[in-house]
């Protein structure tokens, strides 16, 4: 029998979309899987880049939609990379922030929710803060081996319940209640 979702997740990003299923799953959301690559603009705002995208997904969908744009902000390289965060990832990796790093190590990691349907479009943000590890901690994706969150003595890659602390969690968690209350 075809399963029936109540809105998509729209991303080339498997990582992603797993935690943001499983964390919906607990507000009792079904979320379906729209793979797709979608055209980023150049934007310092990572709200802008995702709201963008958001509207993308629904018009090649049609259906209940929501897109997710992360960034990864270091306090003492003034939030860079910020909404460079995948492409710097993509060119330098884990290995390069290290390397740009001495002794101040302040991050945040920033998650913009932005969903679309076909009455509206709403974005919710939230972020993680904590700091940048010493070395690569981990076999987490992305950032995850190189982020420990405040309070927390592991990386997200070491943490079993990254799901209850992330960025994303909390930015789901913003969606959810907005969307149980509309
Ligand atoms: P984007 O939203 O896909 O542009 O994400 C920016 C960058 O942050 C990409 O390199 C992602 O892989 C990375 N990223 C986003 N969320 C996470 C996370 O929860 N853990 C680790 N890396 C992440």
């Amino acid at each position: 029998m075809p399963q029936s979702f109540d809105l998509f997740f729209a991303s080339s990003n498997n990582h992603k979309f797993k935690e943001a299923k499983k964390i919906l799953e607990e507000f009792s959301i079904n979320l379906g899987f729209f793979r797709c690559n979608l055209e980023e603009i150049q934007s310092d705002s990572l709200k802008e880049i995702a709201k963008y995208k958001a509207t993308q997904a629904f018009e090649k969908l049609r259906k209940p939609v929501i897109v997710e744009d992360d960034g990864l902000f270091i306090d003492s390289l003034n939030g860079f990379p910020g909404p460079y965060s995948s492409y710097v990832f993509k060119t330098i990796g884990n290995k390069g922030i290290l390397n740009l790093l001495k002794q101040k190590r302040k991050a945040s990691f920033v998650s913009i929710i932005s969903y679309h349907d076909k009455n509206s479009q709403k974005s919710f943000d939230s972020k993680s803060i904590g700091t940048i590890s010493k070395k690569i901690i981990g076999k987490g994706w992305g950032y995850d081996p190189i982020f420990i969150p405040s309070n927390y003595k592991k990386t997200f890659a070491q943490l079993k319940n990254k799901n209850e602390v992330s960025h994303r969690f909390k930015a789901l968690k913003k969606f959810a209640s907005w969307y149980f209350d509309s």
